[in-house]
């Protein structure tokens, strides 16, 4: 069996004269990683219960970039309680997440999500309304009621924008653009050998690489909180934004924390088909909401045969459907139609939609829009309970980066966003209870030892890299999968590992090689979570064991 070699960085010799070099580096009260839904919902609430300390926000690109600003349908959650209640989201996302939910969870997220869904209102974001005030309601796969927020057809701007006009108007939150979060401070750096089974692990705080002064610099933090959001960039097609790396989910396993049921990659039905272009523009499922309909090249309607839930059957259906007839066919996109759908309605629902076909010579009106499916949602995660705490003592995580157990083997479209409020909100409880009671460490960490590195002489080694990691995932780890694929993709994401790993030792650090070093460790996690399940379940579809297993079990490595 191939196994890959954890390392957690380069090696450091803790001797007297290393010793030497300490000096009082950076510290806060509360590091958050990741300037998303997540983290600025979490930051704000923990800067207003503590106005005296600093609460810190790293992140890798400019502060609004994240997959939240894309997030385009909207946040599901119970309004019109004469039509809808908690029992039927309930109901639904549980049907959606195939027997592998963890009902508490559930519970827990769809009745206190209206909380916290009132929250981001009274942080300032709008959604839509009807003209008698009552909010406007979508509907999306798998939702048996009209109940998703939203604010047009660029919900996930509204938000990130209202959250960080409200982190801004507030004092003691710092946010550090381009700074890129390499690795959690742990025991591991004073010495100590600690595996997957050492049960008193705990983070101190993390290695950062400050991408504007090229210099990696130790921050001792009392509580971490991860919210690095998800990986859809390990495919060749994903609706996700560059930063979605994995690189959190990554950082967890170097650390030897838990993380959970990987193997459920979603992947949404419809992205725009527009080869050569990076990511793929979303044709939210909202489109389909309202009337559009999935057809193939002859003009057939595509889900006919597969369910009678047709075009707004839940996502893992239709995905594997449109593969299927792709498959099928051998055309390399599929076409949804919005032909007989009202203009004004169309115009005033979905305006970047319009402009963005209307851009490349699609009129929505007249032509049929391609489509192909495109990795979109990590189901799976760092394993957290229902505080957000993970495996690693101060260590916490929220939004797309964790697995609460909401989703199980398929999340139910616009169910993210919401979980991120309510679980940020959630670990808000538990720092507010704890952090007066932690102290920072006595120990000294090591400073981040780079000797022995040298310029890498040509970048190429490493986007070639990247692109063959794509290559792998997609081919061999996608929509459908068997025993021949997996094991293909392990073998090969294992000569992509060695060399990486050598590069890691031997160049210097640069965002590229870090974000490679993440995404060939993610690849392995869902290749060999994928490999461990052994039945088909949601997201994970295999042709070697096509039916349930008789019991449920999350994929824990
Ligand atoms: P993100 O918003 O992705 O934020 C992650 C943050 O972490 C970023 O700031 C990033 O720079 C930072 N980061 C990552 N790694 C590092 C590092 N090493 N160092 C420093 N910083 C780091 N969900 C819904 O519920 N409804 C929708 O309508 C919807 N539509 C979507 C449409 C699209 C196109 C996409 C891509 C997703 C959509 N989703 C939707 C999913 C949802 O948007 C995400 O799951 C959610 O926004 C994730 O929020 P987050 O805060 O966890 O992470
Ligand atoms: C969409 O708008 O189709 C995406 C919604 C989601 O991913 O939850």
């Amino acid at each position: 069996m191939v196994k890959l070699k954890q390392k957690t960085q380069k090696s450091i010799t803790i001797n007297n004269s290393n010793h030497a070099k300490y000096y009082f580096y950076n510290m806060t009260d509360v590091l958050v990683i990741g300037s998303g839904i997540a983290g600025l919902s979490f930051a704000l609430k923990t800067a207003a219960q503590f106005p005296d300390k600093k609460i810190l926000i790293l992140t890798k690109a400019n502060e609004d970039e994240s997959n939240t600003k894309y997030a385009q349908g909207g946040i599901a959650v119970v309004t019109d309680f004469e039509k809808d209640n908690f029992e039927k989201h309930i109901s639904d996302t549980l049907i959606a997440g195939d027997g592998l939910c963890n009902q508490d969870i559930v519970d827990i997220v769809i009745r206190e999500g209206r909380l916290r869904v009132d929250e981001l209102i009274s942080w300032g974001t709008n959604f839509d309304k009807e003209a008698e005030g009552d909010y406007k309601l979508g509907r999306e796969g798998g939702h048996s009621e009209h109940r998703v927020l939203h604010y047009k057809d660029i919900t996930g701007w509204e938000i990130e924008r209202a959250l960080l006009a409200k982190v801004h108007e507030t004092p003691n939150i710092e946010i550090s653009q381009h700074h890129f979060v390499i690795d959690l401070l742990t025991q591991h750096h004073l010495g100590r050998i600690i595996t997957r089974v050492t049960s008193d692990i705990q983070c101190y705080g993390a290695y950062v690489l400050n991408l504007k002064t090229h210099q990696i610099e130790k921050l001792e933090s009392k509580i971490v909180v991860l919210a690095t959001g998800g990986f859809g960039q390990v495919y060749r097609a994903t609706t996700n934004p560059s930063i979605a790396t994995g690189d959190g989910i990554a950082m967890v396993y170097r650390a030897k924390g838990r993380v959970a049921n990987l193997e459920f990659v979603q992947f949404h039905p419809t992205a725009l088909y527009e080869p050569g272009v990076s990511p793929n523009f979303l044709i939210t499922e909202a489109v389909r909401g309202d009337g559009a309909i999935l057809r193939t090249k002859d003009g057939s309607d595509l889900m006919a045969n597969y369910d009678k839930r047709g075009s707004l059957a839940p996502r893992d259906i239709v995905a594997r459907a449109i593969d299927n007839e792709m498959k099928k066919s051998g055309d390399d996109h599929m076409y949804l139609d919005c032909r007989h759908m009202d203009r004004d309605n169309f115009i005033h629902h979905f305006p970047n939609i319009y402009e963005k076909c209307k851009s490349i010579g699609i009129d929505v009106f007249k032509d049929m829009i391609p489509v192909v499916p495109a990795a979109h949602y990590a189901c799976g995660g760092i394993n957290v309970d229902e505080y957000g705490r993970t495996s690693i003592k101060n260590l916490y995580a929220c939004g797309e980066c964790s697995n609460t157990g909401l989703h199980g083997a398929n999340r139910l479209a616009s169910n993210s966003l919401l979980e991120a409020v309510v679980f940020s909100h959630r670990i808000f409880l538990d720092v507010r209870d704890r952090l007066d009671s932690i102290q920072f460490p006595e120990q000294k960490f090591p400073e981040w030892n780079a000797d022995g590195t040298s310029d890498p002489k040509e970048m190429v080694i490493i986007t070639q890299s990247i692109k063959e990691l794509k290559d792998i995932m997609s081919s061999y780890v996608g929509i459908v999968r068997n025993n021949g694929r997996l094991k293909r993709a392990q073998e090969r994401l294992y000569l992509l590992f060695k060399e990486t790993e050598e590069l890691y030792e031997t160049t210097t650090i640069s965002p590229q090689l870090l974000e490679l070093r993440n995404m060939i460790t993610i690849g392995y996690l869902i290749t060999r979570s994928a490999m461990l399940r052994k039945e088909s379940r949601g997201l994970h579809y295999t042709t070697d064991y096509p039916e349930h297993a008789s019991v449920a079990e999350q994929t824990m490595l």
